[in-house]
């Protein structure tokens, strides 16, 4: 697919996403979201599809941010809008059924720092730098980083990463669980995530698509976790997957899983 601000490889039916844009650190401006959205949608329906790795291009800046430049003269409505529109491309990257790894290379502020919380995973490279700095602007956070960092750092930590706008290093996030792997540079963090797509994809895609479901109820308002995973579990059943999963165990041998 052409775009303009990303770029869209398919390789061996893992999708790569780059937001590209880095002469502004790949901010994320008005367009680069709405192809984010695009892009996303369309990955949904390839059903070959084993997983996707978003990532920035350049070595700088995995993504600076909201793109600043477009917050001038926004009114409230405006902002409810612009902040609405970054939550629902968000959740639309969260709720997807096949893994999705943030590759962070350098910066992820703000609003990368918020793109690759809603990725399922997060590997960085050793100079990766994660904050929210928007209270340096006199704004909070609106792509769902006052929730999602709470999620994965606790309160304390998370409330003193808003109020300050201090950034933390990848060795910081690492310790703090926001990240699930730390590598020497892009290439080799690359290589990780194609290695964790290519190991679920060995797992039965069904299986997969549910696990992500259950965890993300979790932390969906109004929806009981323990149900949705009953409901998750015996809908798995309905499925030929199960008896393959099962049938290759008994019979010692790799199961052939075909998603249905
Ligand atoms: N929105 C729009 N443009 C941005 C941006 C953002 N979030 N972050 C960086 N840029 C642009 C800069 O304006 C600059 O553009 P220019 O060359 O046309 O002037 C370019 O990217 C390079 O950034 P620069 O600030 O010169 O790089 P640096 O190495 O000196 O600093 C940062 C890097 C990340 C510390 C700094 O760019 C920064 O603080 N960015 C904003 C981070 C932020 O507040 N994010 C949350 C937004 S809500």
């Amino acid at each position: 697919m052409e775009f303009k601000n990303l770029l869209w490889q398919l390789d061996e039916n893992i999708l790569f996403i780059t937001i590209n844009r880095p002469d502004k650190l790949n901010a994320l401006n008005g367009d680069t979201l709405v192809e984010i959205k695009e892009a996303f949608l369309t990955a949904k329906n390839i059903t070959t599809l084993k997983g996707i790795i978003i990532t920035g291009a350049g070595e700088k800046a995995f993504v600076a941010g909201a793109d600043i430049a477009e917050f001038q003269g926004l009114d409230a409505n405006q902002a409810k809008a612009l902040a609405q529109r970054g939550h629902d491309i968000f959740f639309l990257i969260e709720q997807m059924p096949i893994p999705v790894i943030a590759v962070v290379n350098g910066f992820a502020l703000g609003g990368g720092c918020e793109l690759s919380m809603a990725c399922h995973l997060r590997i960085a490279t050793s100079n990766a730098k994660f904050g929210q700095p928007e209270v340096n602007l006199g704004i909070i956070a609106g792509y769902g980083g006052t929730q999602r960092l709470i999620q994965y750092i606790g309160k304390a930590k998370a409330l003193e990463l808003h109020l300050t706008a201090d950034m933390i290093d990848a060795q910081t996030a690492l310790n703090l669980g926001l990240l699930n792997y730390i590598e020497n540079d892009k290439s080799a963090a690359i290589d990780k995530a194609k290695s964790i797509i290519n190991k679920i994809a060995t797992k039965g895609p069904i299986a997969i698509a549910k696990v992500i479901a259950c965890t993300n109820a979790f932390y969906t308002d109004g929806v009981d976790g323990f149900a949705t995973e009953v409901n998750a579990f015996s809908d798995i059943f309905s499925s030929s997957d199960v008896l393959e999963g099962v049938s290759a165990f008994l019979e010692k041998r790799k199961p052939a899983f075909t998603g249905k």
